[in-house]
């Protein structure tokens, strides 16, 4: 076992420290020079560019990278994507039209309520394409086409590395379906490969930040309640980043839409209630700033995960973790890590178990 975790107190540190390869693993072999080819698509130019609708279709973590995906796919490629959990995908009689793209993500390739959700969409006729992390598994041999997440075995409950390489290869998705819908310029390919190229590095950076946030901690290893907010790409990250916690450590915490905070959730935050807010998107700084006022001015602390040069948010929070600057749409892959680490030296400090929190199991083979 200690072979295994390769010097690493727990699998799930030694794979959030794989992230960077991971990442890699899942973009190089799909770039040629400047451009992506994604061979597995299996899609000629004129069915890409047919696709009128995308419906993502997830549990968990998976789910959490679709809704990533839904603000990707929709802002880079211009297609319009809806966001399922699988188990309640069936149950509302989905439409799909001609021009429907299934993607069922899945780092088991074996959840129950995904492989049902996944029949389910080529009995209604929709071409099925799976974005799956175990080669040969149920999802992959019953999709219609399979993109592997390079990420290799992961062993920890809590997911971080199949995560972020799910992550890389909707962005792959949404640049070459961009391009070939004519919205995106091949000067836009370009240079959203040269920030994808960037990532692994400063992955590696902030991982390397970890002490840092091991500190921050260390205070909050009695927290009651933590709220993660944030706004658009920043309220998917927020979802993964309460669930990371909540899973590994036992600490309650929701995910809110900063703008839904005052229709009801406010009302929780007390003195000294932990909000973490999320802001890389520029344009929507202020207003995550004025919902950040409204939390502290109740007696929240505030930990703020921002891009480097956001200086203005110091007025509004206590504590401010910066990530290095990307493009917006790829900002997910860096907030994500410190939210992973803070979940991670949570866990750690509460004596939890972290690679196998209780009541979970990696793999959710039933309904
Ligand atoms: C994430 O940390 C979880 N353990 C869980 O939500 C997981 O993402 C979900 O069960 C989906 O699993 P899958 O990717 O193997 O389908």
């Amino acid at each position: 076992d200690a072979a295994e975790k390769g010097g690493y107190e727990h699998f799930m540190l030694k794979e959030m420290y794989e992230q960077p390869k991971a990442i890699t693993d899942t973009f190089s072999p799909r770039l040629k020079g400047s451009e992506i080819v994604i061979d597995e698509l299996n899609m000629t130019d004129e069915e890409i560019q047919a696709i009128r609708k995308i419906m993502i279709v997830a549990c968990g973590s998976a789910y959490h990278a679709g809704v990533t995906g839904k603000y990707v796919f929709e802002g880079m490629a211009r297609i319009p994507v809806e966001v399922d959990l699988a188990s309640e995908f069936r149950y509302r009689d989905p439409i799909m039209e001609e021009g429907t793209l299934v993607i069922v993500i899945s780092q088991s390739g074996e959840t129950a309520d995904s492989l049902a959700a996944l029949r389910e969409s080529k009995e209604r006729g929709a071409k099925v394409l799976g974005i799956v992390n175990v080669v040969g598994s149920s999802i992959a041999r019953e999709a219609d086409n399979v993109m592997y997440t390079w990420a290799g075995p992961e062993i920890a409950v809590a997911t971080t590395k199949a995560y972020s390489s799910q992550l890389i290869a909707l962005y792959l998705l949404a640049i070459k379906f961009g391009k070939v819908k004519g919205v995106v310029s091949k000067e836009q390919v370009y240079s959203y490969i040269e920030d994808l190229k960037r990532l692994p590095e400063q992955v590696e950076m902030l991982l390397n930040n970890k002490v840092k946030i091991q500190k921050f901690a260390n205070r909050y290893l009695a927290a009651h309640e933590v709220f993660f907010i944030g706004r658009g790409i920043d309220y998917a990250i927020s979802m993964e980043g309460s669930l990371k916690l909540k899973e590994i450590s036992y600490i309650h915490s929701e995910a809110y839409a900063a703008g839904e905070l005052k229709h009801g959730t406010i009302s929780l935050i007390e003195e000294g209630t932990l909000v973490a807010a999320v802001l890389t998107q520029k344009e929507l700084y202020k207003k995550m700033i004025s919902n950040m006022v409204e939390v502290s001015t109740r007696g929240a602390f505030v930990l703020a995960v921002t891009n480097e040069g956001n200086d203005e948010v110091e007025r509004a929070a206590d504590y401010v973790i910066y990530i290095p600057e990307t493009n917006k749409f790829f900002a997910n892959s860096l907030a994500i890590i410190p939210l992973q680490l803070f979940s991670y030296y949570i866990s750690v400090g509460r004596g939890c178990d972290v690679d196998k929190p209780r009541n979970l199991a990696k793999s959710v083979t039933v309904e």
